[in-house]
């Protein structure tokens, strides 16, 4: 049942690679609940991807944009606000790839090359997308960024390898430039820290399957969807949540808060 909890908004969403991305509820629950969206992701996503048809679905365009590119960012955003006919609302960041990961490096045996594309498309790209939308001052007062996150932030787990620290950078850009941006726009940033979720970029880390299963047995509630998340990051993005800024905020069924030995 729809709330119209975004009813007049307008948005960008990054991420939406295939029906099990996180970006695609997001994408499809901000429209239900009434926003407009504009949609994102790399020219290969896209050719390679199903975003065009969640565009069609969602009466929307898909603007090709690399998040590590600033003028990739640049002609995206001055290409949201022409669409929408000016400054918008919400940015959803669901961007994150490890080459690392992708090549089955050990933690103990990265590529230092590979680590510095790790953290320039995982943490860096938020920085680089804040950065634009400040300065082009494309977001409305009281607008909401939310990237997601991930428990490894926080905790050792050797197999998340380099993103662990990519999402640690994620998180204290989230907490910097919320500052800044709080006090001169109102706008907040918050992370979302995402229970482990059997998407495409979810399923290339080591152990995720073992994860999924072990977090979902032992977690008060279970784990939480893809769809769960959309649901929570549209609260982010409504007005119902205008004085959170600058956290991590674990949606993960209470994984978060257990001691391991409690299974
Ligand atoms: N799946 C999980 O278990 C989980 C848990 C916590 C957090 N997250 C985070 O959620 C976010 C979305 O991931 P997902 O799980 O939906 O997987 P996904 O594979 O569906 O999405 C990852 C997206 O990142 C995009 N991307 C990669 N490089 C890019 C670049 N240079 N520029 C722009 N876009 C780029 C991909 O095209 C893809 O659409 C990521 O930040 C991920 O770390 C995922």
């Amino acid at each position: 049942m729809s709330h119209q909890l975004l009813k007049g908004r307008k948005g960008l969403i990054f991420g939406a690679l295939n029906d099990k991305s996180i970006a695609w509820k997001v994408a499809e629950l901000a429209v239900a609940e009434g926003a407009e969206i504009v949609l994102t992701n790399t020219p290969v996503s896209i050719r390679l991807g199903e975003i065009n048809r969640l565009a069609e679905q969602c009466g929307t365009v898909v603007i090709p944009a690399d998040a590590t590119s600033v003028a990739d960012l640049e002609a995206l955003v001055d290409g949201t606000m022409e669409h929408f006919g000016g400054r918008f609302d919400f940015v959803l960041h669901a961007v994150a790839m490890s080459p690392n990961i992708r090549k089955g490096r050990a933690y103990t045996d990265v590529n230092y090359d590979f680590f510095q594309k790790t953290v320039d498309i995982s943490a860096l790209s938020f920085h680089k997308l804040l950065q634009t939308l400040y300065k082009k001052d494309a977001l409305n007062e009281w607008g909401s960024v939310v990237a997601l996150s991930y428990i490894a932030a926080d905790r050792a787990m050797p197999g998340y390898n380099d993103m662990a620290d990519a999402k640690a950078m994620l998180q204290s850009i989230t907490r910097n430039f919320g500052l800044i941006y709080g006090r001169e726009k109102h706008v907040r940033i918050n992370t979302v820290s995402q229970s482990p979720t059997m998407t495409t970029a979810g399923q290339g880390i080591d152990g995720m399957k073992e994860m999924v299963g072990y977090t979902d047995r032992i977690s008060p509630l279970g784990n939480a969807t893809a769809e769960d998340c959309a649901g929570y990051v549209l609260t982010l993005f409504s007005d119902l949540t205008r004085k959170v800024t600058m956290q991590n905020l674990y949606h993960d069924g209470g994984y978060s808060s257990l001691l391991p030995v409690m299974e």
